[in-house]
């Protein structure tokens, strides 16, 4: 018998099953075959909520997350935060490997020339409600652009796929600017090609009267580094979305559409916005302990804190700590910063957060990084989706390429009515 597989004894049966194993998984489909009688379907998987399925096999990102560790292709995260930029990353999380200098003057030339978007982009958004959440604008925008580009369709051609790709990462900031304008009723700024990737979107967002905007040094460098931490995270919700939404072939605006409307929710992008929201409900540091009490006591949870994978500090979180103190320099200091390290060390040595392995997240600080820059918490998930943006792509071009992978379809376990008769309203009780 192989030592690397797994013998499975059906009691109900008193039949014996060896199943293999493969990188530490067995495939829940050689549990099919385990069967009380010819006409029993099988045995299934049953896992809500997918927290020990492996959906795929990827070469992207590796977390481990009892060590704290996170590495885009291999190359650890505080090394690339460090020494890298977002574009220089974003080529490396899509190709693979770190671009030559050719390689990454032709990509940034691309991104750079691809960043403007179709006029009437620019009307459909202005029809928005003056207040409109710039994430509902985003999510809408983004399938939008699929009318535009109706080749992208095509998927299974990878030079169309590489010409969206190169759109997409160029456009989502200009959108993601736009909606910001919109809601402050500012006119739209046009991309400036003469800027790096953060630095044009800091001009988007900010410029005014001035002929050119210049970014703030510590601000563009801070805002690049922030794009790196978030480009990917393997297999999480907004990933998960794009991908089992890519799997019907359906173009990749509105899979990347459906990936950020993912992204929206409190307990994903939208925890950055939480986060904010709950250190100036606690306002300050003599009222950390009642808040505590009142997550522990189940009213509520602390946002920023806890991750499916990391049960050690979220290496992200350690880097966005250093850059809040950059960005700090340069903007005054965030008050709400004092309360968010009060807040971290208390919850640190609560019996409550240790026992269950909850650390401050990359969301925790990311907050507070942002409301210095001067951007309004609603923006806070759209900036995560500007950096998530080549992650979810790179993901979506490993599916598509991925000849096991085949339309997303779980199973379920039905436990419903049996087969009834219709009954006619005359007839029919009040069920409460
Ligand atoms: N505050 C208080 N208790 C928590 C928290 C929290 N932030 N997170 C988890 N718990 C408790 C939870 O109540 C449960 O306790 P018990 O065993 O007594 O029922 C235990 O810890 C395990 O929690 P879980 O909900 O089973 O864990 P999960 O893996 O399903 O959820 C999570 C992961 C990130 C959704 C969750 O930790 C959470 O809601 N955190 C707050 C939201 C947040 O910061 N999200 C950003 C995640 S990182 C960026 C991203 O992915 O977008």
């Amino acid at each position: 018998m192989p030592s690397d597989s797994l013998t499975i004894n059906d009691n109900r049966t008193g039949k014996s099953y060896e199943i293999p194993i493969e990188h530490g998984t067995i495939r829940t489909m050689d549990l099919r075959q385990i069967k009380l009688d010819a006409n029993d379907f099988g045995l299934m998987g049953y896992d809500p909520a997918f927290t020990n399925t492996a959906s795929t096999k990827s070469s992207v990102t590796y977390i481990d997350g009892d060590k704290g560790i996170l590495q885009y292709r291999g190359y650890p995260i505080e090394q690339l935060a460090q020494k890298s930029t977002f574009l220089e990353v974003a080529y490396l999380i899509f190709f693979g490997e770190l671009p030559t200098r050719d390689q990454l003057d032709s990509w940034v030339h691309d991104i750079t020339y691809h960043t403007y978007v179709h006029e009437n982009i620019k009307d459909l958004m202005h029809a928005f409600r003056y207040d409109a959440h710039p994430m509902g604008m985003f999510i809408s925008t983004l399938a939008a652009l699929s009318t535009f580009y109706p080749e992208a369709r095509n998927v299974d051609d990878r030079a169309v796929r590489l010409y969206q790709i190169k759109r997409l990462i160029a456009k989502v900031p200009t959108i993601a600017a736009f909606s910001y304008r919109h809601n402050l009723g500012l006119p739209y700024v046009y991309p400036d090609n003469n800027l790096s990737y953060a630095g044009n979107f800091l001009s988007m967002m900010f410029k005014m009267a001035e002929a050119r905007y210049t970014p703030k040094p510590a601000l563009e460098r801070a805002l690049d580094v922030l794009f790196i931490l978030h480009a990917d995270h393997e297999q999480n919700c907004s990933t998960n979305a794009m991908r089992s939404i890519g799997s019907s072939r359906v173009d990749p605006y509105s899979a990347m559409s459906g990936a950020v409307a993912a992204l929206f929710g409190p307990l994903h992008g939208g925890a950055n916005e939480a986060v904010l929201k709950m250190l100036m409900e606690i306002g300050d540091k003599k009222h950390i302990p009642d808040f505590l009490k009142r997550v522990e006591s189940g009213q509520g949870r602390l946002m920023g804190f806890g991750h499916r994978v990391y049960k050690n500090y979220d290496p992200r979180a350690k880097i966005i700590k250093q850059v809040a103190d950059e960005v700090f320099e340069v903007t005054g200091r965030n008050p709400l910063l004092d309360v968010a390290l009060e807040l971290e060390r208390i919850a640190l040595e609560d019996e409550y957060f240790v026992s269950r392995k909850l650390y401050p997240n990359v969301d925790f600080y990311s907050g507070i990084i942002y409301q210095a820059m001067g951007l309004p918490v609603t923006m806070f998930p759209v900036i995560f989706a500007i950096g998530r943006t080549v992650g979810w792509l790179a993901q979506w071009e490993e599916m598509i390429t991925d000849q096991e992978q085949r339309i997303a379809r779980p199973r379920q376990i039905y436990l419903g009515a049996d087969k009834r008769d219709f009954v006619p309203m005359k007839d029919r009780k009040n069920s409460g």
